[in-house]
């Protein structure tokens, strides 16, 4: 059974944590100090390395590994940039940190900045919430007039600029190159890789582009140790992970879990979720974020071998596609049988369709195909073949695009299809039945 150890929101209640008085007073910035005055750049690599911590965006790649592939070419500059865009539908966990706890990411910044050799570096934030670009603008100039930022910090002659971008107002800046794109001034379209953005990326620099989360747990590990952040987690799968809840559940919101917990635990357990809503049955999940697939009730308690599923990289995936999911940027959306699978795969490739920048074929015709195939099923026009044509569209999608948003609305429209195919078929038998106000397919897999 996981513990309670928060160590991203343990603070986050401590009313005017916002500020660096408060913040500082609760022992802030000392990962700032520790990093500067008493390590090399090397030896914070290194501890991060040694914590196995992989990073929170969504793809799970462990970033000590990332900061280790930074090139360092004589004479050019580096670049940290800080992806705060979270557009994904049900992600909202590093809007949850940056608003509340904002000092936690500058501390961050500043640590992994001197860490990579950076003297500039960005937090690029979703266009849409200028309330959290002033609070962060706030809290780096208290921090810069505490002599954290600027020139020559804490008297170390080290230098860093911090600069806050408001986003494009698309989800494809979320994309590390996409938003690369956007923060040079152009539309953000992702670019062709390699060259990966270590080699050359923001302004053709080498340029590590890491998740808020990611960068806001390094103070942790800086002053805790890397192996101690190791202890925490299961397996490949180390320390902790903030979800964000939504969907039919008791209590909602943004949780700081220790990775390995049960997912029973955490629907469950009046510590997490609480339960599903009063007279309500799960029928899904969708555990990372609307890209990854959903599963039904039962493969989302156990695995298809019976073992209870974990909230863990690993376990969350393991059956591959065929009886698992990926735990993603955690956004965690529980839907009991009130809601209509169709409807909802119809919803989330309009979005996709609606986001795609269009630069490859695929996933700018496939898009709307699928979203065009999927509205005929839910509204009561779908024929049984177009079952087989939503699969094949995904799959001509999946693994031929410039960037995963292909794979992102591919995903959602293969699983509910594999998992809740017999809800497909019934809306195209039954279209009347299926097409009146709140009608819903009692499904097998509900979990009773
Ligand atoms: C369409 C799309 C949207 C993305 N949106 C975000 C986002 O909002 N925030 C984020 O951190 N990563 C996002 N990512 C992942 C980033 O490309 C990148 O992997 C991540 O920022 C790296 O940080 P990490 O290693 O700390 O996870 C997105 C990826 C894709 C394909
Ligand atoms: S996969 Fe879609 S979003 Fe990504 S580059 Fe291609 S068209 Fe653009």
């Amino acid at each position: 059974m996981a513990s309670d150890i928060k160590i991203l929101t343990d603070k986050i209640n401590i009313p005017g944590i916002e500020t660096f008085e408060v913040y500082r007073k609760n022992g802030g910035y000392a990962a700032v100090e520790k990093a500067i005055k008493k390590m090399s750049p090397d030896e914070i690599v290194e501890e991060v390395k040694k914590s196995g911590i992989r990073g929170r965006g969504g793809a799970g790649f462990p970033m000590g590994m990332k900061w280790s592939f930074l090139a360092k070419p004589e004479g050019i500059p580096r670049y940290l940039v800080c992806n705060g865009d979270e557009s994904e539908p049900g992600t909202f966990k590093d809007h949850y940190l940056m608003k509340n706890i904002p000092h936690l990411l500058i501390e961050g910044m500043i640590v992994s900045s001197f860490a990579l050799g950076a003297n500039k570096s960005f937090i690029y934030v979703r266009g849409e919430l200028m309330y959290v670009i002033r609070i962060l603008e706030k809290a780096i100039e208290e921090a810069k007039n505490a002599g954290f930022l600027g020139k020559n910090i804490l008297g170390s002659g080290y230098d860093l600029e911090l600069v806050v971008q408001p986003g494009g107002g698309a989800y494809i800046c979320g994309e590390e190159t996409a938003l690369l794109e956007s923060l040079e001034g152009k539309r953000g379209n992702p670019r062709n890789k390699p060259p990966f953005p270590a080699i050359k990326g923001l302004y053709q620099s080498p340029t590590v582009v890491n998740n808020v989360e990611s960068i806001a747990t390094t103070s942790w590990i800086i002053n805790h140790g890397g192996d101690e952040y190791a202890k925490l987690g299961i397996g490949r799968s180390t320390g902790t992970k903030l979800i964000s809840a939504s969907g039919h559940v008791k209590k909602p919101g943004v949780y700081e879990i220790e990775l390995g917990l049960p997912v029973e635990e955490f629907i469950y357990s009046d510590q997490y979720l609480g339960g599903i809503r009063e007279g309500h049955q799960l029928k899904a999940v969708v555990a990372g974020g609307s890209s990854v697939p959903i599963l039904p009730a039962n493969l989302i308690m156990k695995t298809a071998n019976g073992e209870p599923r974990l909230m863990s990289y690993e376990s969350l995936s393991d059956g591959g596609f065929a009886t698992g999911t990926m735990l993603g940027s955690g956004g965690f959306i529980a839907m009991d049988e009130t809601t209509c699978i169709v409807r909802n795969t119809w919803n989330f490739s309009r979005f996709y369709h609606h986001e795609s920048c269009g630069q490859c074929s695929p996933c700018r015709e496939g898009t709307g195909w699928m979203e065009k195939v999927l509205h005929k099923i839910e509204h009561g026009h779908g024929k049984m073949s177009d079952i087989d044509l939503l699969v094949d569209v995904a799959k001509r999608i999946e693994g031929n695009t410039i960037c995963p948003l292909g794979d992102a609305a591919a995903w959602p429209v293969g699983s509910a299809i594999r998992h809740f195919r017999d809800e497909f078929e019934w809306h195209i038998t039954h279209p009347h039945e299926a097409t009146q106000k709140g009608a819903v397919f009692m499904n097998k897999s509900i979990l009773v």
